[in-house]
C-alpha cells in the first residue's frame, strides 16, 4: 500500500466522533513503536516530522523508514511535515513524497498568513497533497521558535470561514489553550482549554477537520521515573486525557503528540541503563525505549483518541 493522505481519514474520524494521532517521528525505534501500536490497535496513523527531525534523520532514511513501515503492518499510513515555516520546505517535503505538509504562517498578520498558506496550497493540491494551516498562536517551543505565553493567541472564530475559503487548505490547526513542550500550565495552575472557541468554530465550518497541537499529557509515572533514575525534570504538567478526548468527539480530527513519545522513551532508557549499568549495546536499552513508545501510543488510541478498530 502506497502512503496515504489525511483526507479518508479526517472524513470517516469526523463522522465516528474520534481523532487521528499524528506522532512525530526521527528516529527507527519511534517509527517501529508507533506503526506496531497502530496495527495492534487496528488504527490508521499520520507520522509527522518536524524540520528539525527532518535534518536530524535526512530526508531519505525517513522516506525509508516509513515505506518500511508500510510494508511492515499494511497500514494506512499518512507522512506529514509538521510545521513548515515557508514554501521551500513544503515544496521539498511535497517533491520528496510526503503525503500531507502543514504550512503554519500563525506567526504572520492574516493577510500574510492567506498569501503564504495559498501558494502551498495551489502547489500540493496539483500533486495530489493535502495542506494543515494554522490560525492562533500557540505558546511554547518548536525548533528554534519560542513563543512566549505574551505572544500566544487564541484563534479569532471570526477569520476562520475566510481562512480556509481564501486559503483552500483541507485542515486547520487552531489555539485554544495547549502549548507545545513539556511545560504547558503551571504547577498549581487548573489546566483549561478554550472549548467555547472550538465549538464556534465547528458552527461555523461544519465538517471541517481541526488539529490540535500541543495535546501531550505528561504523565507523570514517567516524569517520576525519569527524575528516580537520575533525571531532573522540574514539574511538568500537559493535557488532561479527558479534555482531548472531548476534543476527539468534537471536529479536533488530529491530535498532535510528541512530548509523550520522547518522555516514554526516556523514562524507560533511563531505568534501563541505571539498572543494569554494565550494558553498553544499544540494542538493549533502544529496545526498552520502542516497548514503551508502543504501550504509550497503544494507550493513546485506545484510551484518548479512540480510533481503535477503525480499519
Ligand atoms: O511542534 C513541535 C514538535 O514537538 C517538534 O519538535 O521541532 O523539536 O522536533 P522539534
Ligand atoms: P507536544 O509537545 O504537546 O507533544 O505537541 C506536539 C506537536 O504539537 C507537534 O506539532
Ligand atoms: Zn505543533
Amino acid at each position: 500500500m502506497p502512503l496515504v493522505t489525511t483526507k479518508e481519514m479526517f472524513k470517516n474520524a469526523y463522522k465516528g466522533g474520534y481523532a487521528i494521532g499524528a506522532f512525530n517521528v526521527n528516529n527507527m525505534e519511534i517509527v517501529q513503536g508507533i506503526t506496531t501500536a497502530a496495527m495492534l490497535e487496528k488504527s490508521p496513523v499520520i507520522l509527522q516530522v518536524s524540520a528539525g527531525a527532518r535534518k536530524y534523520a535526512k530526508h531519505a532514511y525517513l522516506m525509508k523508514l516509513v515505506e518500511a513501515a508500510i510494508i511492515d503492518t499494511d497500514l494506512p499510513i499518512a507522512l506529514h511535515l509538521d510545521h513548515g515555516e515557508d514554501f521551500e520546505i513544503c515544496k521539498a517535503c511535497i517533491d520528496g513524497g510526503f503525503s500531507s505538509v502543514m504550512i503554519d504562517g500563525s506567526k504572520y498578520s492574516f493577510e500574510e498568513n492567506i498569501r503564504i498558506t495559498k501558494e502551498v496550497v495551489d502547489y500540493a493540491h496539483a500533486r495530489g497533497v493535502v495542506v494543515e494551516g494554522e490560525l492562533g498562536k500557540l505558546a511554547g517551543i518548536e525548533d528554534d521558535v519560542n513563543v512566549s505565553e505574551a505572544d500566544a493567541q487564541f484563534t479569532n472564530p471570526k477569520e476562520v470561514e475566510e481562512f480556509v475559503a481564501r486559503t483552500g487548505v483541507d485542515s486547520l490547526a487552531i489555539a485554544i489553550g495547549t502549548s507545545h513542550g513539556a511545560y504547558k500550565f503551571k504547577p498549581g495552575q487548573k489546566p483549561q482549554l478554550r472549548f467555547d472557541i472550538l465549538e464556534e468554530i465547528q458552527k461555523r465550518i461544519p465538517e471541517f477537520p481541526i488539529v490540535l497541537h500541543g495535546a501531550s499529557s505528561v504523565p507523570q509515572q514517567h516524569v517520576a521515573t525519569i527524575n528516580k533514575f537520575g533525571g531532573q525534570m522540574p514539574d511538568a504538567i500537559g493535557v488532561p486525557e479527558e479534555m482531548l478526548r472531548q476534543a476527539a468527539k468534537m471536529a479536533v480530527c488530529k491530535i498532535n503528540i510528541d512530548s509523550d513519545l520522547r518522555i516514554a522513551m526516556t523514562a524507560s532508557v533511563r531505568k534501563h541503563l541505571w539498572e543494569n549499568p554494565t550494558h553498553f549495546d544499544p540494542r538493549q536499552f533502544l529496545k526498552d525505549g520502542r516497548d514503551e513508545i508502543v504501550e504509550m501510543v497503544r494507550h493513546k488510541i485506545k484510551n484518548v483518541l479512540g480510533s481503535s478498530n477503525v480499519l
